[in-house]
């Protein structure tokens, strides 16, 4: 059991040692005692010391770290698993190292700790901060009663490819989105106290461009211009670091033939110098040594060198930093201010989140792992991202149905439908919809399962025809199909978006029966499902759900939760219609209404026939679903847009306002929307841009009058030249249920 006596009494020494312990710090800010004390503690390091705090080793056991954490070469440590390994660990550093310096315990924590919350994307889909917010915090308890007191997380990588299997980590392809889930996301793991032992520090990650990896391929080089960087994939990155994240991670691309951990445009001119971040900046697994297999170092020496130089202030597991340090400073290819630079940022951070005072975990306090209200909140989340695609009246489920046909490799697939990056996710913990399905309808309805494919991929048709029979049988089929969680999440791309195995198969053939076919899709990326959306009466889509995916799909299909999902992403119809967004520029010759696509087109044509226009002539002009879309139970009414004015200047803030009416006859939640386009830029703009959105619940027959306020500063974007500013002009706003409808109301900013 751990001595608490000399803990504190070692540990007050060190916070003594480290503050120089004769300056009277009574009258100053905490910031400005954190300066202090990382000054002071920073004037007492060696260069390998410093260099030591810059390192991050990956756990392998406490025997093979001890010497190098007792001779001050480890900063902080990744994939810890328990509190007395991180006991055992802290242990050794603030009573063995020479100056006490505790460790800092990370993981990837990416959407709950031991209960999974839905994947980020599914997050996202639920178009509610404060309830990602709330999932974040859960994450943080959860895990920090481990000793883990730093996650890799958020990822608010902009992701418009659905090939990208990491679009599964992130909020999707919206910046305003992902913005605010980011900077939610930041809050619920860090609170406003920092040093709360179960604050979290958070990684905003990854820094910058990884979604637009080229032709959807993880790890591809990206090439991003700086105004489309700026305008689209930094605002993200922003509003994270304005939450106060304290960390943020580079990324494994090259934009433009610069890998990020080698960027000094991105790690400093931007992040630093223009935002102000003065948290730390971590590599990603073996970035810096990654900078020699780029090309872009010619090894480890050079490799360091170049990441620390571009801003990179501690180094994940590659140790290039660690061991080449010392001589580049010797060399004077360094500086020592980089260095010290480097290690502040890390000591700020140690300081802030307490660990000096408190180092260590309670390793006896209860657990509060999967606690009554973890689970109640995982439920409302995953309730909020299941997004109904289609319903021909079939849901929710009714009371009249008493033969119930449950098929599909993802209805009783626990580890599946957690998603991807679930280190401590219990598969014996979650909850599947098929064991949701059989306690809630108890013994009132026969509810027969058959899997008839044993996991996503299984292209064995053997047992389809039964199915069908079944079927035959059965008032109603649900379907859970999708993708098992190993289909997405990183290094996990497809070329191919169609639901892969025989499921389309067996969809068809269910499908082709005069039983209702309802499809619940599980999967970590949009999918091409348009067939699946013709043969079924209704689909309801749930990005892996997570712990308690299985009674919110339930309590969905029965109707007691109405879907208020909205897509987060762009569905395509076909692969090839990838990088796929709402928000696209307009273009010259934009599509007309209704072109006459591939097999209308008759034999012999000319060549300008079809009108030279922006549409593909087997896909189309538009997406299968829309960016905003989402069906509930009951059907909603917008009134007329109201503007407070139709003249603006760039200092004022604009009011639009709808009614909105619930015309159906039951309650329901409608994400309401309101997009914006600037009609005329010094550069072209998109066509339209997601600029506030609000969750509204109302009664049948019930009305609301939604509005928003939108300062006119909020028009501003990266112009041409490269400056920040609102270009007066004609704009137009809608106030919509998604991104492809509506009637626009025009004003202009003077
Ligand atoms: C590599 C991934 O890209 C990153 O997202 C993750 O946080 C690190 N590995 C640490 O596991």
């Amino acid at each position: 059991m751990t001595n608490y006596k000399l803990v504190f009494a070692i540990t007050f020494a060190a916070l003594l040692s480290s503050c120089g312990g004769n300056k009277n710090t009574s009258s100053m800010t905490k910031e400005e005692i954190i300066e202090y004390r990382v000054d002071t503690l920073l004037s007492q390091m060696t260069l390998e010391e410093k260099l030591g705090q810059m390192n991050q080793l990956s756990f392998s056991s406490i025997e093979a770290l001890q010497p190098a954490i007792e001779a001050g070469k480890v900063g902080s440590i990744l994939n810890t698993e328990d509190a007395k390994t991180v006991n055992a660990l802290q242990h050794i550093a603030v009573e063995k190292s020479r100056l006490h310096i505790p460790l800092l315990m990370s993981r990837d924590v990416i959407h709950g700790f031991k209960t999974i919350f839905p994947i980020p994307l599914g997050q996202g889909a639920t178009f509610d901060p404060a309830l990602v917010q709330k999932g974040a915090r859960i994450a943080a308890v959860e895990a920090s009663s481990t000793g883990i007191r730093w996650t890799f997380s958020p990822m608010v990588d902009i992701a418009r490819d659905a090939r990208w299997g990491r679009m599964a980590e992130g909020y999707g392809e919206d910046p305003y989105l992902t913005s605010l889930m980011g900077a939610a996301t930041v809050r619920g793991y860090q609170t406003a106290d920092l040093s709360d032992p179960t604050a979290m520090a958070a990684c905003v990650k990854h820094f910058v461009g990884y979604g637009a990896a080229e032709s959807g391929l993880d790890y591809n080089s990206t090439f991003i211009p700086e105004r489309q960087l700026r305008n689209v994939y930094l605002p993200s990155f922003k509003a994270s670091v304005d939450a106060g994240a304290l960390t943020v991670m580079t990324s494994f691309n090259d934009n433009d033939g610069v890998p990020s951990t080698g960027n000094t445009f991105i790690l400093k001119d931007i992040l630093r110098n223009e935002w102000g971040f003065n948290g730390f900046v971590v590599t990603d697994w073996g970035s810096t040594s990654g900078l020699i297999v780029h090309g872009f170092a010619t090894d480890a020496y050079d490799a360091a060198m170049k990441s620390i130089n571009a801003g990179v202030d501690m180094e994940m597991v590659s140790g290039a930093i660690l061991a080449n340090g010392a001589k580049l400073i010797d060399d004077k290819r360094i500086s020592m201010g980089e260095i010290d630079r480097a290690v502040s940022n890390i000591l700020r951070v140690k300081f802030s989140l307490g660990l000096f005072e408190n180092p260590y975990t309670d390793e006896t306090s209860p657990s509060v792992m999967y606690t009554p209200d973890h689970l109640k909140a995982a439920k409302k989340s995953a309730i909020e991202s299941a997004i109904l695609l289609k319903n021909d009246g079939v849901l929710p489920l009714k009371k009249s149905v008493k033969r119930v046909l449950v098929v599909g490799p993802l209805a009783d697939a626990p580890y599946e439908q957690m998603g991807t990056w679930v280190f401590d996710g219990e598969k014996e913990h979650t909850i599947t919809p098929l064991a949701a399905l059989k306690e809630m309808y108890g013994d009132r309805v026969k509810v027969t399962y058959m899997s008839v494919l044993d996991y996503s991929r299984d292209r064995n048709t053997s047992k389809i025809s039964a199915a069908v029979s079944a079927a035959r049988r059965a008032d109603v089929i649900l379907a859970f199909v999708g993708e098992e969680s190993f289909l997405s999440g990183e290094a996990h791309c497809l070329a191919d978006l169609n639901l892969v195995g025989a499921q389309k198969e067996m969809l068809r053939a269910l499908g082709k029966t005069a039983t209702p076919l309802v499809t619940v899709v599980m999967a970590g990326r949009p999918l091409t499902i348009g067939d699946e959306l013709a043969e079924s009466a209704a689909v309801l889509y749930s990005f892996h759900p997570g712990t308690m995916g299985g009674p919110a799909l339930a309590e969905l299909l029965m109707g007691d939760a109405s879907p208020s999902g909205r897509t987060p992403v762009t569905f395509p119809r076909m692969v090839g219609q990838e990088p796929i967004y709402y928000a696209r520029h307009q273009v010259e010759r934009p599509a007309n209404e209704n072109e006459v696509l591939l097999y209308d087109i008759p034999v012999g044509s000319s060549q300008t026939s079809t009108g030279c226009r922006s549409f593909y002539l087997d896909a189309g002009k538009d997406a299968l679903v829309p960016f905003g879309f989402g069906l509930t139970y009951t059907t909603f009414k917008y009134g007329e847009v109201h503007i407070s004015s139709s003249e603006v200047g760039v200092k004022d803030t604009l009011t639009l306002s709808t009614t909105l009416t619930n015309t159906g006859k039951v309650a329901g939640t409608e994400v309401v929307q309101l997009y914006v386009q600037d009609c005329v830029g010094s550069v072209t703009r998109p066509m339209k841009e997601l600029k506030r959105f609000r969750r509204v619940t109302l009664q049948p027959g019930e009305s609301q009058k939604v509005s928003f306020q939108l300062p006119v500063s909020d028009l501003a974007y990266w112009t041409y030249p490269m400056v920040y500013k609102v270009e007066p002009g004609d704009f137009k706003a809608w106030i919509s249920p998604n991104s492809k409808v509506g009637t626009p109301i025009s004003f202009v900013v003077k």
